[in-house]
């Protein structure tokens, strides 16, 4: 499996439930390394930016909404195969379907309001990454 870096993100609600340490420790126990980090109030522009790609989805303003009500907890993860894991780390989008034991099984109340973002494949990933962070501020580990 490749080394591979993906665009992390905890949302408002688990920011709010007072659990970015207990979602990093599942990270670094799956073995992915926090390669870069900040804490954000994200802009409306920048959340909609981030999320253009669901701009014609209905629940589109809805998420925006949900990602600007509170600052959100943004990392780079960096590890064998690290998009997937994350993935696996995180569970299904709806917490209803979530495995047990995932961040959105444990953390999530709904769809809307769902813990965590990960990005979907290396190459969106990398798009991601730089939409947050400029590669200065990424750090190999
Ligand atoms: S899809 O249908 O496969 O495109 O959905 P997905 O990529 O998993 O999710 C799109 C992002 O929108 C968030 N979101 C919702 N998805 C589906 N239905 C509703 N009602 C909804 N509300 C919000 C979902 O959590 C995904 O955001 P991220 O941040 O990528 O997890």
């Amino acid at each position: 499996m490749a080394l591979e870096r993906t665009l992390s993100i905890i949302k408002p609600d688990a920011v709010a439930k007072n659990v970015i340490g207990e979602i990093y420790s599942r990270f670094e126990k799956a073995g992915l390394k926090v390669a870069a980090a900040k804490m954000k109030q994200l802009s409306r522009a920048e959340a909609e930016g981030f999320y253009a790609v669901h701009r014609e989805r209905p629940f589109f303003n809805a998420l925006v909404e949900f990602m600007i009500s509170g600052p959100v907890m943004i990392q780079v993860l960096e590890g064998e195969g690290a998009v997937l894991k994350n993935r696996e780390l995180m569970g299904a989008t709806n917490p209803k379907e979530a495995a047990a034991g995932t961040i959105r099984a444990d953390f999530a109340d709904s769809i809307d309001a769902n813990a965590v973002h990960g990005s979907d494949a290396a190459e969106t990933a990398a798009v991601e990454i730089a939409y947050f962070f400029p590669s200065t501020d990424v750090y190999a580990r």
